[in-house]
């Protein structure tokens, strides 16, 4: 039965490049969507730039162009990317489209009259230097539950509390360093609690992998929040109907954004909208996404459709996030790789090859082990799969003028033997347990290997009289390739788009169980160059994008925090972020069980801190009462045996002795700020 499928990746944001942990999802979409066309459905794979919000805005202001400007260029890489890398949509279109003007704000509407939006003022961190209010990933400053220093605005990376950005202690804008204000302003909230009972039942309808259902079932216990879903002007975004000055928040188009792709594609290849997206659709959509983004695609996307008398999603299938050598993609490691960057080096089918080893049905983070990767690559597609057809085809060509044999004689039966495991693979490509289906292809591959060892045509090819089965065993290994090449085109089209040409056949599916016999093909052309290990280690050595818009781009995404910075050097906004005061020693005792330790209590101007600081060799305490010294007054609060610590005095020490405590000169007032 032919089916009707509508297929998604997650809209990649249109401030930053497109780099190898992105691939992995568009990769693991596109093979998907290879497998399914491969298998006669109708099948329809979109995707678009998610283009708008503040970061889009800030960068267009500091690069003199216009947000447009930036989107289209932007827009433009991307494609290419995807191009480069095989990626076939079948249309990648954008968020700020007309399609998605007219979508949202119907969407929103509708929901506006079933009553599920409210208005409400709210107070919120306003830059009074930009000018703008400030986003939670736009300002920086100390975890109110952990007391981490340095953490976004929303969310603590050290205990992994969420919070709201005015909770945060000493922040600061990102945008321009100064304090954020607090500013009143009117906002708009989708009641997501209303659809509670809807999505505790429908987050374990099957639309969602066992484990992200479990790991959603947590938001219920502690209740769902209504979700703010409006920005004030200036904001590069899609406005809100009868609310001037405010528009969509980012994410409240960007999930529409399905949808308006679709609609674009539908107008362009006169097909019916309704048969996708309306109430009525038998359509199966699929939405592949990263685990970062569940919450808006198990949560807030359900609510919207059911809310507005949308259909809801089939399925939704998170996968993890790519590491590179076992740790998080990170620039100053050069691990960081943009696939303009591979590409530089490396044909982009072993990178596909590769995730496809490595990806399987659950939301489990993968690692591109560079060794690994050089091995799996060479050996498996080189060793394994193209040598067969190099070296048969030198046979078939010399001797036979290039025409396959008849029939496959004595080992048709060996042949029919390669096809047993056809539709398990198939049904591992369904079900997206890719490394199952890369390995059950490899398992195929050291059969027609040990076949033609056995065979062995280079000695038949010695023997005139050995002719026919000479004729017979190159026969059914190119046809063995066939079947290889066949079963891994959706991970690897451009090697079989090249093969099949070569082979010159179709790529048919249900096609393998008749050889190719009397069949003319093409003299061979290299198909694959192996990879040498240079190309690989250069993937590392390549500097990565320059700081200023690796910032730019982590500042701006959810996934941020693999972009943060680690090179040697401190910004000067990083020090600034160390909150050095002037503290005066009131009271220092010695702490039972810790001949180290000293319990001093200091007075920091607006309010005392415990602080246990190893300097009990060097000073007697009674000695330290009304000293003056400098204490790092925004260090994460740390949890002692002997009790919490809330700082750190600053003492230098070395070989030749110490711990020396810093002191001021005289004139110096607890609580002064130490720049
Ligand atoms: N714009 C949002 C998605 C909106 S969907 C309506 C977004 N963009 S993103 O550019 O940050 O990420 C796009 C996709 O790439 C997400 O699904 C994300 O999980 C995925 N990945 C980004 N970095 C990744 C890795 N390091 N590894 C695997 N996938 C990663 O989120
Ligand atoms: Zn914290």
């Amino acid at each position: 039965m032919k089916r009707r499928i509508l297929i998604t990746s997650a809209l990649p944001y249109a401030n930053g490049s497109i780099h190898l942990g992105h691939l992995v999802e568009y990769t693991q979409t596109d093979i998907w969507a290879r497998y399914q066309r491969l298998r006669g459905h109708d099948c329809v794979y979109v995707c678009a730039d998610d283009a708008h919000g503040t970061p889009i805005m800030l960068r267009a202001q500091s690069e003199g162009i216009t947000p447009e400007e930036l989107i289209t260029r932007m827009h433009g890489d991307h494609l290419r990317d995807f191009t480069s890398f095989g990626i076939r949509f079948d249309l990648y279109h954008s968020t700020h489209s007309p399609e998605n003007f007219e979508i949202s704000q119907s969407i929103y509407r509708a929901l506006r009259v079933a009553d599920y939006i409210n208005v409400r003022e709210i107070e919120q961190a306003y830059d009074p230097v930009a000018g703008i209010f400030l986003p939670d990933r736009f300002i920086r400053g100390t975890c109110p539950r952990c007391g981490a220093a340095d953490q976004y605005g929303d969310s603590c990376e050290v205990c992994g509390a969420t919070y709201s950005p005015t909770d945060l202690i000493n922040p600061v804008s990102a945008v321009s360093g100064a304090v954020p204000e607090r500013r009143n302003s009117e906002h708009y909230f989708f009641q997501l609690g209303d659809f509670s009972d809807f999505l505790r039942r429908w987050i374990h309808s099957g639309t969602l992998q066992e484990e992200v259902a479990h790991k959603l079932d947590e938001w219920f216990s502690i209740g769902l929040a209504d979700w703010d879903i409006s920005r004030d002007a200036p904001y590069f975004g899609i406005p809100i109907p009868d609310a001037p000055g405010k528009f969509f928040y980012v994410w409240l188009d960007a999930l529409p954004g399905y949808m308006a792709a679709t609609k674009h594609w539908c107008a362009a290849h006169d097909r019916n909208f309704a048969d996708y997206w309306g109430p009525e659709s038998t359509t199966e959509i699929y939405h592949f996404i990263g685990k970062d983004i569940i919450y808006f695609h198990g949560l807030f996307w359900p609510a919207m459709l059911k809310g507005s008398g949308h259909r809801l999603p089939t399925g939704i299938f998170a996968h993890g996030h790519l590491t590179v050598n076992g740790a998080k993609m990170s620039k100053s490691r050069g691990t960081s790789i943009t696939a303009e960057q591979y590409l530089q080096h490396l044909n982009p089918e072993f990178l596909r090859y590769y995730i496809a080893t490595k990806l399987n049905s659950h939301v489990e983070d993968i690692d591109l082990n560079l060794e690994d990767f050089l091995l799996k690559g060479n050996g498996d597609l080189v060793g394994k799969v193209v040598n067969l057809a190099s070296r048969a085809a030198g046979f078939i060509h010399r001797s036979f003028a290039g025409r396959l044999a008849a029939s496959l004689g004595n080992d048709q039966a060996f042949y029919d033997g390669l096809l047993q495991t056809q539709e398990a693979i198939g049904e591992a490509y369904a079900g997206r347990e890719y490394g199952k289906a890369m390995r059950d292809i490899m398992v195929l591959a050291d059969q027609v290997n040990a076949y033609v060892d056995q065979n062995a045509p280079w000695v038949l090819a010695k023997d005139s009289a050995q002719r026919e089965a000479l004729h017979r065993v190159v026969t059914v290994t190119l046809n063995g390739f066939r079947v290889l090449i066949t079963l891994l085109s959706p991970v690897l089209p451009e090697l079989s788009r090249k093969s099949l040409e070569f082979l010159q056949c179709e790529l048919d599916w249900g096609g393998l169980t008749k050889p190719l016999l009397d069949h003319q093909i093409q003299p061979y052309t290299h198909l694959l160059q192996r990879m040498e290990k240079t190309q690989v280690d250069a993937l590392i050595q390549t500097p990565a994008e320059s700081p200023a818009t690796a910032q730019a781009t982590s500042t701006a995404t959810p996934t941020a925090a693999e972009n943060k910075e680690e090179n040697p050097f401190i910004s000067i906004d990083d020090f600034s972020r160390v909150d050095l005061r002037i503290a005066r020693i009131i009271a220092a005792d010695s702490v039972e069980g810790a001949d180290k330790l000293l319990h001093l209590t200091l007075d920091i101007g607006e309010g005392t801190r415990s602080v246990f600081a190893g300097i009990k060799s060097a000073y007697d305490p009674a000695s330290l009462v009304g000293k003056l010294t400098v204490m790092v007054a925004n260090l994460a609060p740390r949890k002692m045996r002997f009790g919490l610590s809330e700082g750190m005095v600053l003492a230098a020490s070395g070989p030749e002795g110490g711990p020396f405590l810093l002191s001021p000169d005289s004139g110096a007032r607890p609580g002064m700020r130490v720049k």
